[in-house]
């Protein structure tokens, strides 16, 4: 990214609401459970696995968090109703994180025990580095209470990772990895595209010799070249790769055509603020779209 996109991306949080809703709707299924219906039953017909995500982090209320639960319980009902190929994908702090642990415990163990009657999957998304000790401790409080049907989320970006990839190898854990969207810092991790991506090979590494089933979360080229080779030898249903929704869905088709499971993350709901930011951060064509939507506003009718 170029001086001035990063200096658009600094920007991006002064940027109107309605223009970050406008330009992000490629990255969201709409606001109501029936758009991700819709939008998972569209991917499956390509082929796609879906993960659907309830919209909404940081709560601040017992309610909230509660409503959120119940959220993702319709969602639940409504992928088996529809028999949807799709699981779903869980955020802690929507859960209470950082209001009430053992309500979030709680809830998440609701979840994880309703979707298990379904033979549904439970997906725990990592949050920023102030959450990583919590989810993981939860998970494996989880995995201790025989909760098999969840997993977790691993940030190559974190100089921490190798280590938790290590510590967590007993439990054959099922990881999505990532590159990690938080900024963070220096101190915890790496900074440059380049170590984090030699980072995301190491991990990729760690996790497969674990015996792991991996969910490669990526849509960089060299790193989804670099999976198909280390991945070369295994079964289709070892691993799968995850691309967000709205990003690269032309080489998510031909990973579908090639024969690998390839799941598509599913975004809806009412709160669609922090998401959206995040997509227009990475997004490379990010700084053009906000010129030329400031510049239609500013020049009505061009
Ligand atoms: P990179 O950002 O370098 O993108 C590679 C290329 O993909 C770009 O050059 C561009 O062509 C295209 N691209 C990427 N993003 C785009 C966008 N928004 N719009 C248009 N084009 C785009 N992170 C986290 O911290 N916790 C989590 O739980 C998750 N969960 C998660 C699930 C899934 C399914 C995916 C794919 C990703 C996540 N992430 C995440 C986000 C992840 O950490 C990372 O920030 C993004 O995937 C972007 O990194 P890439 O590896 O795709 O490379």
């Amino acid at each position: 990214m170029g001086l001035f996109d990063r200096a658009v991306v600094r920007l991006l949080p002064a940027v109107p609401r309605p223009v970050v809703q406008r330009l992000s709707s490629p990255y969201i299924a709409g606001s109501t459970l029936d758009d991700a219906r819709r939008t998972v039953a569209a991917l499956n017909a390509e082929g796609k696995l879906a993960t659907v995500d309830v919209l909404g982090e940081e709560v601040t209320r017992r309610d909230e968090a509660e409503t959120i639960a119940e959220a993702y319980r319709e969602a639940l009902a409504v992928i088996e109703g529809d028999g949807l190929e799709a699981n779903i994908s869980v955020k802690l702090t929507g859960l209470g994180l950082k209001l009430d642990l053992d309500l979030c415990r709680a809830l998440l163990a609701g979840l994880i025990d309703d979707a298990g009657r379904r033979a549904m999957f439970v997906r725990i998304d990592m949050e920023d580095s102030t959450c990583t000790d919590d989810t993981l401790a939860l998970y494996r409080d989880l995995r201790a209470g025989g909760h098999e049907n969840v997993g977790v989320v691993l940030q190559a970006c974190l100089k921490r990772t190798m280590r938790d990839i290590a510590e967590l190898a007993p439990l054959r854990p099922n990881v999505r990895l990532c590159k990690g969207i938080y900024i963070e810092p220096e101190s915890i991790a790496f900074q440059d595209d380049e170590t984090v991506r030699r980072s995301f090979r190491s991990c990729l590494d760690g996790l497969l010799d674990n015996g792991s089933y991996v969910g490669v979360a990526t849509h960089d080229e060299e790193l989804i070249r670099h999976s198909l080779r280390r991945l070369t030898g295994l079964t289709p249903l070892d691993y799968e790769f995850q691309m967000l929704l709205g990003v690269r869905e032309r080489r998510a088709s031909e990973l579908v055509a090639a024969g690998h499971r390839l799941r598509v993350y599913v975004p809806f709901g009412q709160r669609w603020y922090e998401y959206s930011l995040r997509r227009l951060q990475e997004n490379p064509k990010v700084a053009g779209y906000v010129a030329r939507d400031v510049a239609a506003r500013l020049v009505p009718g061009r």
